[in-house]
């Protein structure tokens, strides 16, 4: 189920070499042709592609039926997990092999629901459709004595989250911290937490027909949004300020962290990805004394950083477990103290960074689509908490 040494790091030498080699430089090239591809429609596909006896092998083709469903796949992360632009630089183009096995696999089952085995063919298809649903005469799902073109099968595995999510999710460790955690199955008693699966965070349920004109069924959303969604990532956090005076005048500043939507640390897999937390103080006068989008100010605003890091970097990791609530886990010191600050009022702000190099500025605190997972390369302000001080 784990990655081998030699990968684990390779991953870590290139992700390295990447933090060294950018600054501020400008972001990579947005995916192009991307949205006008997740507005197809089934209209527009080639009917003739699907007839008794079709031998299934595109995502395309199920999106001739399943068009809500294919549309949510191809926007989402492992539609995309081939053209996904810090995937393309990281693995050379995708010319690295030892990448492509869990980014286009062939089918978990082929695999026997162990590690991925790289596909030789429509490597475009990424995570398809049929690497998690075909069972070589047939598709598997959920639900018993359905019929259709694709010869679906009931299988009680495809809502085994183990089986389905851990083969690739627990290379990090994201299945065992989920395991380990309150949502578990295998929680102690008194239980603190009703269990959840990844599925139930991450392909949350929604009545609608799954083929157009069928019957409306309590089915599934194929979106997994994740760290790349800002209103994800808000159901993850929350964060307050505790504030005290000096002694000799002044305040001290501590913003807390709490997990209280993460099935699993936060952040979990990627090693390139934080949570930062910051604050920005003003003084009674509306005057602002700390200012964390001020590059002369920006690393004393900085209290914390919340990561998985890089193997070899002598850190120890500071990612949040479930439902702790913490001010630093040792990479920062979780407060600042402003002698100049007497009374007034101030913002603590929750960061999120896709890579070390996102970069925090103004442009981090655009609200922007709160549905848009595309990457942005900017370090995004998820939480932004207005507290009072002094007086
Ligand atoms: C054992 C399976 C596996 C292998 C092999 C693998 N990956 Fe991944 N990769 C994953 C999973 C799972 C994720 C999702 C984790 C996440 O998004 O946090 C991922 C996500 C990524 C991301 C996106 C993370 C982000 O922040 O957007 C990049 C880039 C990436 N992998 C690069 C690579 C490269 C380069 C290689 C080859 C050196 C590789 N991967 C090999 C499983 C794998
Ligand atoms: C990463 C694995 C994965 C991929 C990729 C994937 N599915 Fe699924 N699919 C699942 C899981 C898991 C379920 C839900 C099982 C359950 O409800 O217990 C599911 C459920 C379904 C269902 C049953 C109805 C529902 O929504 O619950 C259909 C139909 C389906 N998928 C079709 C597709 C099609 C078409 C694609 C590609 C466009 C696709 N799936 C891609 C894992 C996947
Ligand atoms: C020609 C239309 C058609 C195509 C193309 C098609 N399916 Fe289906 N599929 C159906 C029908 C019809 C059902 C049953 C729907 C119902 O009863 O609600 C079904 C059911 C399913 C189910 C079972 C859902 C459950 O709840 O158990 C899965 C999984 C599934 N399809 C996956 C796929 C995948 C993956 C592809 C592409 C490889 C695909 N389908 C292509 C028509 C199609
Ligand atoms: C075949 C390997 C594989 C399987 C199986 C798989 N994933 Fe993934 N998943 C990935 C990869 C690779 C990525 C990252 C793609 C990228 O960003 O380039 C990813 C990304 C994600 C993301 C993050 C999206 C984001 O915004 O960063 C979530 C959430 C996720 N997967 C959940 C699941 C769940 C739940 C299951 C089980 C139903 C599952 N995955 C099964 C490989 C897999
Ligand atoms: C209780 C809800 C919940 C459960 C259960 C859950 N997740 Fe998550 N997951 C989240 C939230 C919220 C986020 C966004 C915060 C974050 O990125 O850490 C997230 C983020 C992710 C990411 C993006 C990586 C990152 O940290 O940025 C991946 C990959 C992922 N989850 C996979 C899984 C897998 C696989 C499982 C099952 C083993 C699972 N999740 C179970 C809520 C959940």
């Amino acid at each position: 189920m784990r990655a081998s040494l030699p990968l684990a790091t390779c991953l870590f030498a290139l992700l390295a070499g990447l933090v060294a080699a950018c600054g501020d430089g400008g972001p990579p090239a947005e995916p192009d042709a991307k949205k006008a591809e997740t507005t197809e429609t089934v209209a527009d596909a080639d009917s003739t592609d699907v007839g008794p006896g079709t031998v299934f092998t595109t995502a395309k083709q199920c999106g001739q039926c399943h068009r809500e469903i294919y549309e949510e796949w191809k926007a989402s992360y492992h539609g995309r997990a081939m053209s996904d632009p810090l995937f393309r630089e990281l693995s050379a183009e995708v010319n690295k092999e030892e990448c492509i096995r869990c980014h286009a696999p062939v089918t978990l089952r082929e695999a026997g629901f162990e590690t991925p085995i790289a596909r030789s063919d429509l490597r475009e298809d990424a995570i398809s459709c049929l690497t998690c649903h075909d069972t070589g005469d047939g598709m598997a799902g959920p639900s018993q004595g359905l019929t259709g073109a694709c010869r679906p099968v009931y299988d009680p595995q495809q809502s085994d989250v183990v089986k389905m999510c851990f083969v690739c999710h627990n290379q990090h460790d994201t299945g065992n911290e989920w395991l380990r955690g309150p949502y578990s199955p295998e929680a102690p008693e008194p239980r603190v937490r009703d269990v959840k699966t990844c599925l139930d965070c991450h392909m949350p349920e929604v009545e609608r027909s799954i083929v157009p004109g069928g019957p409306v069924r309590k089915v599934r959303r194929h979106t997994w949004y994740g760290g790349h969604s800002i209103t994800m990532l808000r159901k993850a956090a929350e964060i307050d300020v505790v504030s005290e005076a000096l002694p000799d005048g002044g305040h001290r500043f501590r913003v807390f962290v709490t997990n209280v939507g993460a099935g699993h640390m936060m952040p979990t897999d990627a090693r390139h990805r934080s949570f930062d937390t910051y604050v920005l103080v003003r003084d009674a006068a509306g005057k602002i004394l700390l200012d964390p989008t001020d590059p002369q100010q920006q690393s004393r605003a900085h209290l914390a950083k919340f990561r998985k890091f890089y193997r070899g970097s002598g850190k120890k990791d500071t990612q949040i477990p479930p439902l702790a609530r913490v001010d630093t886990l040792g990479e920062g010191p979780g407060y600042v103290d402003l002698p100049e600050a007497s009374s007034g009022t101030g913002e603590a702000w929750l960061v999120y960074r896709l890579t070390p190099r996102d970069v925090l500025n103004k442009r981090s605190l655009d609200e922007g689509d709160p549905h848009d997972i595309d990457r942005l390369y900017r370090a995004r302000v998820v939480i932004r908490k207005e507290f009072t001080y002094g007086k």
